[in-house]
């Protein structure tokens, strides 16, 4: 059985993007009110109290955008500097990056994974939405990020068929000269099932063939302990990664659990069952070493909620939360 030891923790659900593929403009959503996310205190206390003990060591901090969150570098300092903690890490969209990127690199983060979907302005934007100097600021943000030694750099890209599906091998192509790390993500009907079911996804073995007949493609020595597989293109710096939760069901070997900003905790991103809502016991004074033990409790079930897609990958999992609530 694999060791449960990362966690995710969304900060916020808010966004300042609306990607089409995770809440597209016009998607009436109910945002957690600030009240009801957990604070940093409250956080700083789950991670000690509960999480630590149980061998987590492993964390993410994840949103909607997780710069929206107004203490985030603090936040950054306070988990850093726990003993206990291996490595911590982001997903962001990159857009306040460029500001903050000095900031939580000398705070403790250490890697960051940023979303870019596109090389070219008028698609990002697209995808993204809002203003058009959207693409402008994501690459400014992602060149603070490789300034400042942020180290993997990844970048996350959602292929969507018919809207960047043409340019992967431009975006393959930035592994050769840097030691970045692309990833392509099959896109999973979560957030917007419309553009899903319009558009449907394409499977990385199609996209693996293509870089092949380009410029060949080897299995990377170095592995991650996530959910990619790694791949790279001869002689490149950096490394191609495939995230293919639709193509291949990679949930029997999954080390994570998930922690909403409102302090759910959920066993697993496509199986809803067996979450624990931590913040409203915490804050009706559960005692800490009971809650440690209810989520010890959901660590032995979760082999059994992992979902069970071997077959056919995640075409039916549970998705009533979407992406930023979830926090990816
Ligand atoms: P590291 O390997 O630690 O760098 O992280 P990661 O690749 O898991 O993190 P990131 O936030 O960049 O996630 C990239 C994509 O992987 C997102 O689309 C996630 O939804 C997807 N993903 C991450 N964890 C899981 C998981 O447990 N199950 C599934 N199905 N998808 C996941
Ligand atoms: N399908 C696949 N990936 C998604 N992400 C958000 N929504 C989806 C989706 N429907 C990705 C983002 C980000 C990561 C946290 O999740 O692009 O990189
Ligand atoms: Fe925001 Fe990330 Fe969702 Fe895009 S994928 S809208 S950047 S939370």
């Amino acid at each position: 059985m694999n060791q449960v030891d990362y966690l995710r923790i969304s900060l916020i659900d808010r966004c300042n993007f609306r990607c089409q593929y995770c809440m597209p403009e016009g998607t009436e959503l109910d945002f957690i009110a600030p009240d009801n996310c957990l604070s940093a205190e409250e956080l700083l206390t789950l991670l000690q109290a509960v999480f630590i003990p149980l061998g987590f060591s492993r964390f993410r901090l994840t949103g909607g955008e997780p710069l929206l969150r107004p203490d985030v570098v603090e936040l950054v300092r306070a988990i850093a500097c726990l003993p206990q903690v291996e490595d911590l890490s982001m997903t962001t969209n990159g857009f306040l990056l460029s500001r903050l990127a000095p900031d939580l690199y000398n705070a403790g983060l250490r890697r960051v994974n940023i979303s870019l979907d596109s090389l070219d302005p008028q698609i990002f934007r697209q995808v993204v939405g809002g203003r058009s100097d959207r693409w402008t600021q994501v690459w400014a943000g992602i060149q603070a990020a490789h300034a400042v030694g942020f180290d993997p750099l990844k970048l996350n890209v959602v292929v969507i068929p018919g809207v960047n599906e043409h340019e992967v091998l431009d975006l393959a192509a930035l592994s050769i000269e840097r030691q970045w790390h692309i990833r392509f993500i099959e896109f999973m009907p979560i957030g917007n099932a419309g553009l899903f079911g319009e558009r449907g996804w394409v499977p990385s073995e199609e996209l693996r063939q293509q870089i092949r007949d380009r410029w060949g493609l080897t299995a990377s020595q170095v592995q991650g302990n996530g959910p990619a597989d790694v791949f790279q293109i001869p002689g490149a710096k950096g490394t191609i990664g495939f995230i293919s939760q639709m193509s291949e069901c990679f949930c029997d070997r999954c080390n994570r659990m998930r922690l909403s900003a409102d302090g759910w905790l959920r066993p697993c991103l496509l199986n809803e069952t067996g979450q624990l809502d931590l913040k409203t016991s915490l804050r009706s004074g559960v005692p800490l070493p009971e809650l440690r033990n209810q989520v010890q409790h959901l660590l032995m079930l979760k082999p059994e909620i992992n979902y069970k897609g071997r077959e056919s990958g995640t075409a039916g999992a549970s998705y009533t939360r979407t992406m930023s609530q979830i926090g990816g």
